[in-house]
């Protein structure tokens, strides 16, 4: 059993809690870090570095670990695999780490926690390591799936799908952008301040926290600086959301007014539930639905700290038939549609490990039965917002071409022009859909679109 008495230890055990139980790796190192209240708060951003940067470069970690292990790291005991990745990354990639502390440690653990034997292996892999260096990294240019593979971490079948989407070029720069930091975004709560209030309100009470504006997402803010903001102050008043900016577009995309009746079918915690409450000054007339029964209590409680009264949920399959919803129609439905998540890898480099490559053709499969469910739930001239927090052909534009197929009564249609977003930048191609990449826009990588219903 490994102790998380130190930075590295809280961030093994992460890396374990995330490979034995499926965790996400942000909320078991929320966990890990709130129940090790003594860890120092060095201690704590050096458990996040290494937590997110060993599942961010996992490829290529194991890479240079190889030619210095005989029977390959896919055999070696789960302890030692882990280890030897935590300690090459401190040695390859983070430059103010002696590589001695990185291997002495490892040690120590790998003794501790497996055996002696092990840990003479792991001693004698990491001195290789730090010795030679990793092996030659291959020729973006000229080897762009091998760069996506090798370099940037990306498992083949994800590598063949942005390949497929964005051509070499693009795909090896949005690769690079998905094992980087993602910026730390907030959003303001308009119902309590505008974002330069709180821009104010930041720096009167966090010391050593700066903010710079978004550049699209009107109520945005990027904050350097800041640690623990779910403590501070501010978050428990409500004040503010921690919300990237690509996720933040879906809800001006919707921009939904205060007399609309508005369903936000995949609500899941209410991340844009709470926006749309925002952006219509409140949430009456809105509906917040999904199939994760724990996930609406969330959101209840999420509303609650935003000042807002909880708006009405509903937990149901909304691939079959839902007698509390199927007699009602909307002016806007929102489908926050699952999906495999490539455009957040950033934030949850865990995915890339996790999902198998069959994982695409059932989430196009579901997103279709989604929609085609909730399309009638659209009224006559209102509006129906598909959102995906990826970028692959299949999931964005190829399934709204086979939607309006299906649903001739449907138009595509461009984003609005009156809420304050530059859209301009951020179409897909020629629009009218919108896709934003975080290596162009630096925000996740959303794809959404407003399909318009016809009629009076
Ligand atoms: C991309 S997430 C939604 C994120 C959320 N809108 C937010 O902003 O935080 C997709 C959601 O769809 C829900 N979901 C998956 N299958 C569903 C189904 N058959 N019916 C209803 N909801 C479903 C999942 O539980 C998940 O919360």
């Amino acid at each position: 059993m490994i102790r998380p008495s130190t930075g590295r230890n809280a961030a093994l055990l992460v890396l374990e809690q995330v490979e034995r139980s499926g965790a996400y790796a942000s909320i078991s190192l929320d966990r890990v870090l709130a129940q090790n209240v003594s860890l120092s708060s060095a201690d704590r951003a050096l458990a996040t570095e290494l937590t997110y940067g060993v599942l961010r470069h996992r490829t290529r970690l194991d890479r240079a670990v190889r030619p210095h292990t005989k029977r390959g790291l896919k055999r070696a005991h789960p302890t030692v695999r882990r280890v030897l990745r935590l300690a090459t990354y401190q040695i390859l990639m983070l430059d103010r780490i002696p590589a001695s502390a990185a291997i002495n440690e490892a040690v120590a653990v790998v003794k501790q926690a497996v055996d002696r034997r092990a840990g003479g292996f792991v001693n004698a892999v990491l001195r290789k390591v730090a010795q030679q260096g990793e092996p030659p990294l291959p020729d973006p240019a000229r080897k762009p799936a091998e760069y996506l593979r090798d370099a940037a971490s990306v498992p083949d079948w994800m590598a063949a799908l942005i390949l497929e989407r964005l051509g070499p070029t693009d795909a090896v720069a949005l690769a690079d952008s998905l094992v980087s930091r993602p910026p730390l975004t907030i959003r303001a709560n308009r119902l309590h301040q505008e974002r330069e209030a709180l821009v104010e309100l930041l720096a009167q009470t966090h010391s050593g926290v700066t903010a710079d504006l978004a550049r699209y997402a009107p109520d945005g803010l990027h904050l350097r600086g800041a640690a623990d903001l779910r403590r501070s102050t501010l978050y428990e008043q409500g004040r503010l959301e921690i919300q990237d900016e690509g996720a933040q577009l879906v809800g001006h995309l919707v921009n939904p007014g205060s007399r609309d009746r508005v369903l936000d079918a995949c609500a899941g915690r209410g991340g844009k539930t709470l926006h749309l409450a925002a952006l219509a000054g409140g949430p009456d007339g809105l509906v917040a639905s999904d199939s994760g029964a724990a996930k609406l209590a969330d959101l209840g409680r999420r509303a609650q700290r935003a000042g807002l009264k909880p708006p009405e949920r509903l937990t149901a399959d909304l691939t079959a038939p839902c007698p509390e919803l199927d007699q009602r129609t909307f002016h806007r439905v929102l489908v926050d549609a699952p999906c495999t998540g490539l455009g957040v890898v950033r934030r949850h480099p865990e995915a890339k490990w996790r999902m198998e490559p069959t994982a695409p053709d059932a989430l196009v499969d579901l997103q279709r039965r989604l929609l085609d469910r909730l399309a009638p739930r659209v009224r006559r001239g209102g509006l129906l917002v598909y959102a995906v927090c990826t970028f692959t052909r299949a999931e964005g534009p190829d399934q709204v071409t086979a939607f309006l197929g299906r649903h001739p009564d449907f138009t595509p249609e461009p984003p609005p022009h009156h809420d304050g977003v530059d859209w301009n930048e951020l179409l897909d191609g020629d629009g009218p859909a919108v896709q934003t990449l975080p290596h162009r826009h630096g925000c996740d990588g959303f794809f959404m679109v407003r399909l318009r219903r016809r009629g009076a």
